[in-house]
């Protein structure tokens, strides 16, 4: 165990985060931004984020102060779907997402029945994470229940606020990589005894997607999800137009393919969808009045020529949003990178997504998408302090864009377009520094 901090502790920088959906407006009331601010831990938990004028003659004498005058603090990215299975074949060359599946993601999975390799990759992974600033993620394991064993055991070992679940397949992939409706239910019933409300960590119901399980399979998946309705249900629908038909020809009683989840019991509160690019009105007035979640998986949607998510019409419908890597469909671990491509993703279909809402997507927004912004995702008393401090100067265009930058909003947005990994000074956990270059 780590050495215990002292109870109380305060940071000193720019503060932003969120106290509610900005919306598209520049003028956003629900944002607060402290050009000198200050952000006050105690036992873990955010105590206050003020500017530091208000807070400096409250503090104790002798408070440690930590200096990070100049760089922007902000809670820690949320990532609402990554595969972590998939860290060692980002970025592989094919066509787009069934023939990837095939040739790239199903062989890289087969070695997850090696506990071994799960470890190993599970720290990389966790280690990546944090190296870019995301402390909490919505996580893919492999069929194999050890895969999802090696990956919490990694993340309570750091404290980590975590989600995850064993994959459900039953069909229409290697024979390799199959589980049963029956194994499928068994396993999953027996990862949530033991890992799920245990430390900070959570476990996902995981279908991988609708083609891939049989009709028992999602029945069994629907009554994993009525037994335990606080546990999260986590998918994909709606990426790749033939995936959309085959979908639609295994289940030609549903309307659409969202509503093949909906049917077996799968659209519901703490339900997160990846990508839901080709859905209709319907669909998304569903995804709302049900309370699932859309996970926007920009980097991915391009990289496998996917489609473009329509923020604007996720937004007519009052659709939860948030925003994922897909690693490894995803070309990126890094958050920033992740926000300038969703914003020309934006972009390329008529909408403007501002600054504000961009880093709101990332962080807060995150948090509603899962159904934590209780205890994660803004700065509130309380939350836990789960947080990144961000340099304004990780390149020398960056540090000289942000000289003809005047505003909070300009610079948050060449950061968000010209930012990565390196931008990324320090990540801390509950209080607790768990990375850092600054
Ligand atoms: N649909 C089903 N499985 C996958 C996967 O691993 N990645 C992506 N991007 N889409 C999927
Ligand atoms: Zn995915």
């Amino acid at each position: 165990m780590k050495a215990r901090a002292p109870s109380l502790r305060a940071y000193r920088g720019s503060l932003l985060h969120f106290l509610g959906d900005p919306g598209d407006g520049d003028a956003a009331p629900a944002v607060q931004y402290f050009d000198d601010g200050l952000l006050v831990v105690e036992n873990g938990f955010v105590k206050a984020a003020d500017e530091a004028r208000m807070l400096l003659p409250a503090l104790p004498a002798g408070a440690q102060i930590v200096d990070y005058a100049g760089h922007l603090l902000l809670p820690g990215f949320i990532d609402t779907h990554i595969h972590y299975p998939q860290t060692d074949m980002i970025a592989a060359y094919a066509a787009q997402l069934l023939d990837w599946l095939d040739d790239h993601a199903f062989p890289a999975e087969h070695r997850f029945a090696d506990a071994g390799h799960a470890a190993e990759c599970s720290r990389f992974f966790l280690d990546e994470l944090l190296r870019n600033g995301t402390t909490t993620a919505l996580v893919f394991g492999t069929v194999h229940p050890s895969s999802v064993d090696a990956f919490f055991a990694q993340a309570e070992s750091r404290n980590l606020r975590m989600i995850a679940g064993k994959v459900l397949m039953d069909r229409n992939c290697p024979e390799y990589l199959r589980d049963t409706a029956h194994s499928g239910y068994r396993d999953s019933s027996a990862l949530i005894e033991k890992w799920d409300g245990r430390g900070r960590l959570h476990y996902a119901i995981t279908p991988r997607f609708a083609v891939t399980s049989s009709e028992a399979q999602l029945e069994s998946a629907g009554r994993l999800a009525a037994e335990h309705p606080g546990v999260f249900v986590h998918s994909h629908v709606a990426e790749n137009l033939k995936e959309v038909k085959w979908a639609r020809e295994l289940f030609p009683q549903a309307r659409s393919y969202l509503d093949i989840y909906e049917r077996f019991g799968l659209l519901r509160e703490r339900a997160v969808y990846a990508h839901c690019i080709h859905l209709d009105d319907e669909d998304r007035q569903r995804m709302t009045h049900t309370g699932a979640a859309a996970a926007v998986c920009a980097t991915s949607n391009l990289f496998l020529g996917s489609g473009l998510f329509d923020f604007a019409a996720a937004r007519r419908a009052g659709m939860r949003t948030g925003l994922g890597t897909d690693v490894g469909g995803g070309t990126s671990f890094s958050m920033l990178r992740t926000l300038a491509e969703t914003y020309k993703v934006a972009q390329m279909r008529g909408h403007r997504l501002t600054p504000w809402r961009s880093f709101y997507l990332a962080t807060l927004g995150g948090a509603k998408a899962l159904g934590l912004d209780d205890r994660i995702g803004s700065f509130a008393p309380g939350r836990e302090a789960d947080f990144v401090v961000l340099r304004m100067d990780s390149t020398p265009l960056i540090a000289r864009r942000m000289k003809t930058a005047h505003t909070p909003a300009e610079k948050l947005f060449a950061l968000m377009m010209l930012g990565d990994d390196r931008a990324v000074g320090a990540t801390y956990i509950m209080g607790e520094r768990a990375w850092g270059s600054l």
